[in-house]
């Protein structure tokens, strides 16, 4: 058996620029990943066919049937490498000429669902490094990439789960390796209650507030912003409880709202400020969810 981990998303800042024609939205934004995530495995299978089960804490309320991100990852890189398979693609990358790749997957759930933290995006990525490597497929991260951008502006990045500043919908990825940021502790903290990210950037009141500086962490802590937070705080009001509560923590060198919300996140100058945050907060509001980890 095969597994990937679907690295937890966080936007360090994001800075929505312009409403687009097509109804997305040009962004600039600095993604970083967590060490932790959902985990994905999964166990070959001769006959073409494709099954996804979950289980975890996050489970619930998520369908595994067809339209789940992650069986619409594995299609679509079945469809590309392999234009004789029985869904039919001629115009297929024709790598493999088998008709029977298939795969029964399993997701173990530990992100919340609708929590601007990647959570389906990074799924949909970790099945595409998955199956790519289970059926041999070969393909490089930029081709995964061009897979991914069909189904979710977030799902390129994921699949390079690596510090990245972006800019477009989200294809435009810049690898940044920013010093001081890998393998810094962080912490998430969700409010537990979903929020879609189309009424999040629905809301945005369409002010270009200028572009994002990634010169250095400094320039993004001081400098960045998260352009969603006001219309995010306007849909839920308990966002505003977590990022007040994150910014009293001792040792916090950023708090912030991560994509669309809910999940905000905070920077720790050491692992023990982050933990010791951790139980705070995990006393005080027992119905948050948290996870702590490194910056990858
Ligand atoms: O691409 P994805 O399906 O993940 O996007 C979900 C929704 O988020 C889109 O339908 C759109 O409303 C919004 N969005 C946006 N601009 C982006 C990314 C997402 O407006 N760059």
């Amino acid at each position: 058996m095969l597994t990937e981990t679907a690295y937890a998303k966080v936007n360090l800042a994001l800075h929505v620029r312009r409403r687009r024609e097509d109804g997305y939205h040009d962004l600039e934004s600095l993604f970083a990943f967590v060490d932790r995530g959902d985990v994905l495995s999964v166990t070959p299978r001769a006959d073409g066919g494709l099954s996804l089960t979950i289980c975890g804490p996050f489970a619930h309320g998520l369908a595994s049937g067809d339209g789940n991100l992650v069986l619409r990852a594995a299609r679509s890189l079945q469809i590309s490498v392999c234009p004789s398979n029985s869904l039919g693609n001629s115009g297929g990358l024709g790598i493999l000429d088998s008709g029977h790749l298939g795969a029964d997957l399993h997701l173990f759930k530990n992100l919340p669902v609708a929590s601007g933290i990647g959570g389906g995006s990074a799924d949909a990525a970790a099945a595409l490094r998955l199956l790519n490597r289970l059926w041999g497929c070969n393909l490089s991260d930029r081709e995964l990439c061009a897979i991914g951008e069909t189904l979710g502006s977030d799902i390129p990045a994921c699949v390079i789960s690596q510090s990245l500043r972006v800019e477009g919908r989200g294809e435009a990825l810049a690898p940044l390796d920013l010093p001081g940021l890998s393998g810094t502790p962080i912490l998430l903290v969700n409010p537990g209650i979903p929020l879609g990210t189309a009424p999040v950037f629905r809301g945005w009141d369409q002010v270009d507030r200028g572009p994002l500086d990634t010169s250095s962490l400094e320039a993004v802590i001081t400098n960045g912003r998260n352009d969603l937070e006001a219309p995010a705080r306007a849909l839920v009001p308990e966002i505003g409880d977590v990022l007040e509560r994150m910014r009293a923590v001792p040792g916090a060198t950023l708090s912030r709202m991560s994509g669309s919300g809910a999940t905000c996140f905070a920077l720790f100058d050491s692992p023990q400020a982050c933990s010791t945050a951790e139980q705070a907060l995990a006393a005080e509001q027992p119905t948050w969810w948290l996870m702590s980890g490194r910056v990858r």
